[in-house]
């Protein structure tokens, strides 16, 4: 089992913003040119196929059935789920897939919301094998230092083993860091511009997952906070915008606004949902032969400079009917209501027939 380590044996800070020379923390041209998002996701994907090479199908499915049990009810929060190789090979091959989509759409809507700014660097804290730095490099063009903190090596070994096959995440800096009342983020290297912390809190005490809201409050110029798209997941998240907003933030996305969320308590949860293509393994664990399932998560991305939220955001998948569209939204003046359009409503017909849950409405260019 891998012991935690104290931050202050294993935290080197982040790099600060991208450097006015143009050099990134590997010393490499900070250009724009690289792996586009579409590429950078079909990069992860046969990353993470390449590592059920020699492996016998049952072995990993083994693996796989070993970690949901472990995930399974109350995740332990005392010591590291993710313990041996393993585990971690299992964790890549079939939840960081989904956990990249999910995470990719929050920094999409976040970057759509702050269409002027993009991370001069990066945390991600419990980022595991990585899934948020995938995101962010799908997300922004160019390079940025970026720092993984996680208590879990096994899980930092992989992660780097991965994000070899990418070229602008092999300078992606892997440590061990226990998420804690004593997690600081802002050290040598200056502040990080961007954290993200994704499919982390459910596996943390309150305390910490009160204190790691307000480390990445305290160091960060925007947060990103993912959870699993369950009434708990949102209620995480809930908890985590209000704590945000408490330290001066403001909310980029999926909100309209940043008054008080308009969902009663306990009736509903504000949640969305990412496309994720299936793999052979997935099929092997699940059953069935479908090629994509959807992975569904909760987030709030919210910023300390003024962010330019949507006008209105698509909280239920839009329903077509003969002639009209039926969509649920959260609107600027905190409420949820249901518009109705049609035909007669001429090119916004036509964008809300191609609309999807999470987008933001009207289309920009309608
Ligand atoms: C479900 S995984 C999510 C990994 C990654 N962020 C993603 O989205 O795929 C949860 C991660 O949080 C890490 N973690 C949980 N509790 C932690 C703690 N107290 N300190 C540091 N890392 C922790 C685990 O080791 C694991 O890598």
């Amino acid at each position: 089992m891998t012991p935690p380590v104290s931050p202050a044996e294993s935290h080197e800070p982040a790099g600060g913003p991208q450097s006015a020379s143009g050099l990134d923390a590997a010393g490499g041209p900070a250009t724009a040119s690289g792996p586009d998002a579409a590429e950078t996701a079909e990069i992860l994907r046969n990353a993470l196929a390449g590592l059920l090479d020699g492996l016998p199908p049952r072995t990993a499915a083994q693996a796989v059935e070993r970690l949901i049990a472990n995930y399974r009810g109350r995740t332990p929060t005392d010591a590291p789920v993710l313990r041996d190789r393993s585990d971690v090979v299992a964790y890549a091959a079939y939840r960081m897939p989904a956990t990249f989509e999910a995470v990719r759409s929050a920094l999409g809507a976040l970057a759509d919301a702050a269409p002027d700014w993009a991370p001069g660097s990066h945390v991600d804290i419990g980022g595991g094998t990585g899934a948020a730095v995938w995101a962010g490099a799908a997300t922004w063009a160019g390079r940025r230092p970026v720092t993984v903190l996680d208590w879990a090596e096994p899980a930092l070994a992989l992660g780097r083993e991965i994000a070899a096959a990418h070229p602008g995440l092999r300078g992606v800096e892997w440590q061990r860091a226990r998420i804690g009342a004593a997690l600081d983020l802002g050290g040598e290297g200056g502040s990080p511009d961007l954290v993200t912390v994704s499919y982390v809190l459910k596996e943390l005490t309150d305390a910490d997952r009160a204190s790691v809201v307000d480390a990445a409050a305290a160091a960060g110029r925007a947060v990103v906070i993912v959870e699993p798209g369950t009434p708990d997941g949102y209620a995480r998240v809930i908890e985590a915008r209000d704590r945000l907003i408490g330290a001066g933030f403001r909310v980029a996305a999926p909100c309209p606004h940043s008054a008080a969320c308009p969902i009663a308590p306990g009736e509903d949860w504000c949640h969305f949902s990412a496309r994720v293509s299936r793999s052979s393994l997935h099929r092997q664990v699940k059953g069935g032969s479908l090629a994509y399932e959807d992975e569904k998560f909760a987030y709030v991305a919210a910023t300390r400079f003024p962010p330019a939220p949507a006008a209105s955001r698509i909280v239920r998948r839009p329903q077509i009917r003969k002639g009209q569209v039926l969509l649920d939204l959260c609107e600027t003046e905190p409420s949820l209501s249901r518009s109705t359009v049609t035909k007669r409503h001429g090119p916004l017909y036509r964008s809300a027939r191609d609309a999807d849950w999470g987008d933001a409405w009207p289309p920009a260019d309608a």
